[in-house]
């Protein structure tokens, strides 16, 4: 059962830097079924181009490095001249992996603060007079680090927090015909992400028992949070960080499990 009405993105055209798997590319299949014309783009051009089969409804797959601005903003003038001026533009792409600040190279720190904070700078900046206005929304994929320090993600927990920031400059600087939003996922199953940063039973577990909700979430209800951004019912929504995580900022629900042997 669709939550939301058929076509209802019908019309606009969509694309999503970072597009071509996991959470990303979930989005951006949401996105066609419910009408839009899409267009995905990653560094891997073949990936690209199975991802846009994936997503059918004739979704194109371009291949380009959000690090490189002339390379993105070129990415997107084809987009904007094959699809039309684009209505909804998702900054997703991201690097991460697990290292102390001591295990990190100066080139590993910059690599992934290049990759997510400057890349979204570069799509975001490099996308505004290629939108249809009024109406037009951005939304950049950030993480649960941007608020909470974890040890052996100093790159992403910098990275993240900068985007949350960029998230807000950009909602003064370009409302009322932009808005620019972002979406924190918390640990989503099945993700290239989560097989970095839980990548045996023993982390996967603790991960479990910290959230509120009890389990990861899943790629489609991270797709849900970004149509619904996207979407009139979000009209009035600017500047903020919607939380698609299952309660995973609001605390720490672990000690739930011990309060249940006192009761
Ligand atoms: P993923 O499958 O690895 O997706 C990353 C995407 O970005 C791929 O399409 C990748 O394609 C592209 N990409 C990477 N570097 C790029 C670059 N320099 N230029 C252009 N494209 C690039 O990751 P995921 O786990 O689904 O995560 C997606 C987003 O959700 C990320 O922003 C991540 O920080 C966020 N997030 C994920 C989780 C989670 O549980 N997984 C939790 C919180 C937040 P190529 O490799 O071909 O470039
Ligand atoms: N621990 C410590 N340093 C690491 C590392 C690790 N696990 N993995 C990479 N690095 C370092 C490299 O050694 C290099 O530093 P150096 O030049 O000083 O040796 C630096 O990071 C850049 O690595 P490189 O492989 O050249 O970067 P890249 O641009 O080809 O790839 C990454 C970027 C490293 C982020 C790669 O993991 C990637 O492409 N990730 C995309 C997918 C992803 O991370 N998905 C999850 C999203 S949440």
């Amino acid at each position: 059962m669709s939550t939301f009405r058929d076509n209802l993105l019908e019309g606009k055209t969509a694309f999503v830097a970072g597009g071509t798997s996991g959470i990303n590319l979930g989005i951006a299949k949401r996105f066609a079924e419910l009408g839009a014309r899409v267009a995905v783009a990653g560094r891997d051009p073949d990936k690209a181009q199975r991802a846009a089969a994936e997503i059918g409804k004739g979704a194109i797959g371009l291949s380009g490095d959000v690090r490189d601005y002339d390379a993105i903003r070129g990415v997107m003038e084809t987009v904007a001249a094959k699809l039309g001026p684009m209505d909804i533009v998702i900054s997703g792409a991201a690097g991460n992996f697990l290292a102390p600040v001591l295990g990190m190279s100066a080139n590993a720190f910059r690599t992934v603060v290049d990759i997510d904070l400057n890349g979204t700078f570069n799509v975001f900046r490099g996308c505004h007079d290629l939108l249809r206005t009024p109406d037009a929304s951005l939304i950049a994929i950030t993480a649960g680090q941007a608020v909470n320090a974890s040890a052996l993600q100093a790159h992403a927990c910098a990275a993240k927090a900068g985007i949350n920031q960029l998230i807000r400059v950009l909602a003064l600087e370009w409302g009322p015909d932009v808005r620019v939003n972002g979406i924190s996922p918390g640990p989503i199953a099945d993700t290239e992400g989560m097989k970095r940063l839980a990548p045996d039973d023993a982390s996967r577990e603790a991960h479990y028992a910290r959230i509120a909700m009890k389990r990861w979430g899943r790629i489609e209800e991270v797709a849900e949070s970004a149509v619904f951004l996207c979407s009139p019912a979000a009209s009035y929504i600017t500047g903020t960080i919607l939380d698609c995580d299952g309660g995973s900022q609001v605390g720490d629900a672990s000690r739930i499990d011990l309060a249940r042997g006192m009761a």
